[in-house]
């Protein structure tokens, strides 16, 4: 058994080495590897071979909903039809500086290559990733691109988005200081029409969501705000009413998530209700991600 231990532990090490002559900085280690690396006895629970550090030959299947963080960072490109990995738990530390730009940056060439979903993949003109700071403490979080988004390769930039980037400028902040994204990165494709947008199914929802998932783990915002039924059902699942959840506290693994409208149904409603209830959201969603809120912000929609 030590016999075994001492090959296998060389045999990491030699691959490690090998990888890190070829520029490699980074790997992907499960997360009890890592408790264990961090200190545990090497093998205390027999289940949790370490896998990702292995040499392929003996790596044994990935369980990816175990995979807690993204591989390298060296500018090689992943195969082919590379389908997000699902991550359901955060990593264990937070990635810092250059660790989470390169994490960032490793899962971005994954899903600018992703042909998962062939029809959209087909059809689309860019993959719509994210955009903002990897740092903010709040993502807001959309649907899908439209066809703007499509062709400026930037989620929320059409006439939704410019709503979008007012509501946040109002909050004090600016679009490069928060995190944007959507739930599916490709546009949902329109056969037959040569213009227009349909929702995204929830199939497609479900495929795409790991990147999500990994973007949230990469940056541990504060806040998460959902925009929009199709989004907040996307992440929680089932059917829900935006009218009747907005402005109510939810979780969504492990980060606190605030649903609120969708701002091309604010911009279609045009009510003065509507625009105070999302705004009434925003600031809680400030409250939580402790930034500072004026009287003039708290007073916006109070009659004079
Ligand atoms: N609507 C969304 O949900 N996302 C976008 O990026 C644009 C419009």
């Amino acid at each position: 058994m030590r016999d075994g231990y001492q090959e296998l532990l060389q045999a990491s090490l030699n691959h490690l080495q090998a990888l890190k002559s070829k520029g490699d900085r980074f790997v992907l280690v499960e997360q009890e590897t890592w408790a264990e690396l961090c200190g545990k006895p090497p093998h205390r629970n027999p289940a949790s071979t370490p896998t990702s550090i292995l040499p392929k030959s003996v790596r044994p299947t990935p369980d990816s909903s175990k995979l807690p963080i993204i591989r390298p960072s060296r500018g090689t490109q992943p195969a082919k039809k590379e389908a997000p990995q699902q991550s359901t738990e955060p990593p264990s530390l937070p990635l810092t500086g250059e660790a989470r730009y390169a994490a960032m940056q490793a899962l971005r060439d994954r899903a600018l290559i992703c042909s998962q979903c062939a029809h959209l993949a087909r059809n689309r003109q860019q993959v719509v990733f994210g955009t903002g700071d990897i740092h903010s403490p709040i993502m807001f979080i959309g649907e899908a691109p439209g066809a703007d988004e499509d062709q400026a390769g930037e989620p929320f930039v059409g006439m939704a988005g410019k709503l979008l980037t007012r509501i946040i400028e109002t909050m004090g902040l600016s679009r490069s200081s928060v995190y944007i994204a959507n739930i599916l990165k490709c546009r949902p494709d329109t056969p037959g029409q040569s213009s227009g947008n349909r929702k995204p199914t929830p199939e497609e929802m479900s495929a795409c969501v790991p990147f999500l998932h990994q973007q949230i783990d990469i940056i541990r915002p504060k806040v998460l705000v959902a925009l929009g039924s199709t989004a907040v059902e996307g992440l929680l699942g089932g059917a829900i009413f935006i009218t009747k959840l907005r402005g109510h506290w939810q979780t969504y693994r492990g980060t606190p998530l605030m649903p609120t409208y969708h701002p091309s149904y604010v911009l279609r409603k045009q009510t003065l209700d509507i625009k105070r209830e999302v705004w009434e959201d925003m600031l809680q969603v400030m409250d939580k991600a402790e930034l500072p809120i004026s009287e003039k912000q708290r007073g916006f929609f109070l009659k004079p």
